[in-house]
């Protein structure tokens, strides 16, 4: 690892990095890959032992302050999340603003967008007091608002949070219940959607978290750099894989198509790309890959849905892949995208909401990163420099003689 600072404009090294393959934007203590090995780890934690011993809210806490919670911390962090879980009244409006068929990512990016527009400290997140107090609004209230985008789509009535409920079962019932009918949350289902939360809560310098950092190194307030990932995170290249993962099954429909799609991937004369596969930092399995399919198995368990279509569509799919010598060659294996979407589908979560459930739980990740940027001695505004291809000097011609 060099480290290479320039002293001013004319001296130091000027290197070229499109897609910034091998430059660290910055130094960070929170999350780790190792791509080679297929390892995650959370301040020093490997996701596999999280995902087991511990719930989102405690993987949260633990991103935020860099320790796991005590039992009394623990209880005192999830008194402060529920406090926040309303949002102001007002906020329902801007709902109504939106046409009910617009994409609940573009609803997100817009909401979350606006929350600086009622919590005036955002204006002042000079200490950690205030930083603390916006990360637990914004985690707190991103469930909501996520389920109200949700509601709103369908056309059925926003549902208020319940405190009552631990945070992921809280969201199931904004998600799912009615003023008609009491949600009644089930464990097994709830822990699958409270994994799904924990893999999805970091992942280092993603495009998305790339953008929070870029966004809030020029001083923008919190809000506002969440609202620059979520729009990030849209992208098919990024959070939206999940959704065009599962748009790719239903289009393959039948294991018997499996190869005609694995042909197409290949071919270098067509855009296709398996959904779910490939990774920038990850040549070996991504570790959240393989947990996520044991959840998936779980779930559709629990449901009876053990001959899922699409679950045994995407373990074929997985199969072959995984034997092509195109695959082995360029290193690609399934990542968190490839069975997240059947996850979700069986929980009952429609295919245009799974990039809001990615946005929910990379909030934590996100508001962490932007808090270790701007306590950072160094920190400094991002801005990266080109390499300019455009013309050299040149005159105006008037425009009669043009
Ligand atoms: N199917 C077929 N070929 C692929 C795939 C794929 N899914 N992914 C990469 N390749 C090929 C590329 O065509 C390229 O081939 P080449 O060397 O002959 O040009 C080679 O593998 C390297 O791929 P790049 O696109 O250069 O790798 P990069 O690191 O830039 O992209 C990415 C990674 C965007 C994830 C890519 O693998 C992809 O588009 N995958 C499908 C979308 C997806 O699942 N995204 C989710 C990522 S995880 C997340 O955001 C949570």
């Amino acid at each position: 690892c060099i480290d290479i600072r320039t002293l001013g404009a004319k001296t130091g090294l000027f290197t070229y990095d499109s897609g910034y393959l091998s430059t660290a934007s910055c130094r960070s203590k929170i999350t780790f890959i190792d791509g080679d090995k297929g390892e995650l780890l959370y301040r020093g934690y490997p996701i596999e032992q999280l995902a087991q011993s511990c719930n989102f809210l405690e993987v949260a806490y633990l991103l935020w302050n860099g320790e796991l919670p005590t039992p009394a911390e623990k209880v005192s962090f999830e008194k402060n999340i529920k406090n926040h879980t309303m949002v102001h009244e007002q906020l329902v409006k801007f709902y109504q603003g939106f046409r009910r068929d617009a994409h609940p990512m573009a609803i997100l990016v817009g909401v979350v967008g606006a929350l600086s527009a009622f919590y005036h400290e955002a204006e002042d997140f000079s200490d950690l007091e205030h930083q603390n107090i916006s990360f637990n609004r914004i985690v707190a209230k991103l469930p909501t608002i996520v389920a109200m985008a949700y509601k709103y789509h369908v056309g059925e009535p926003f549902m208020y949070p319940r405190n009552d409920l631990d945070y992921t079962a809280n969201f199931m019932h904004m998600m799912f219940g009615t003023p008609c009918e009491e949600y009644k949350p089930n464990p097994v289902l709830v822990h699958a959607l409270d994994t799904i939360f924990t893999l999805h809560a970091d992942h280092e310098q993603n495009a998305s978290t790339s953008t929070v950092r870029l966004s809030g190194s020029s001083g923008a307030n919190p809000y506002a750099c969440i609202s620059a990932g979520i729009a990030c995170l849209w992208g098919p290249a990024h959070g939206g894989a999940n959704e065009a993962c599962l748009q790719m099954l239903e289009e393959i429909h039948d294991v018997s198509r499996v190869g005609e799609y694995i042909a197409r991937a290949k071919d270098k004369n067509d855009s296709f790309k398996l959904m779910g596969f490939g990774h920038r930092v990850y040549k070996n399995f991504d570790p959240r890959a393989k947990l996520m399919r044991e959840v998936c198995k779980d779930v559709l368990q629990e449901l009876g849905l053990e001959n899922d279509r699409l679950f045994k569509l995407a373990m074929e799919l997985e199969r072959i892949a995984l034997e092509d010598s195109y695959f082995i060659e360029k290193k690609l294996y399934p990542n968190v995208d490839f069975y997240s979407g059947i996850v979700q589908k069986a929980l009952g979560i429609p295919t245009t909401m799974f990039t809001c459930i990615f946005a929910l739980a990379r909030t934590v990740g996100w508001m962490t990163q932007w808090e270790e940027m701007i306590n950072d001695p160094e920190y400094k505004i991002g801005r990266p420099r080109q390499l300019y291809m455009g013309a050299a000097r040149r005159d105006v011609i008037p425009a009669a003689q043009r």
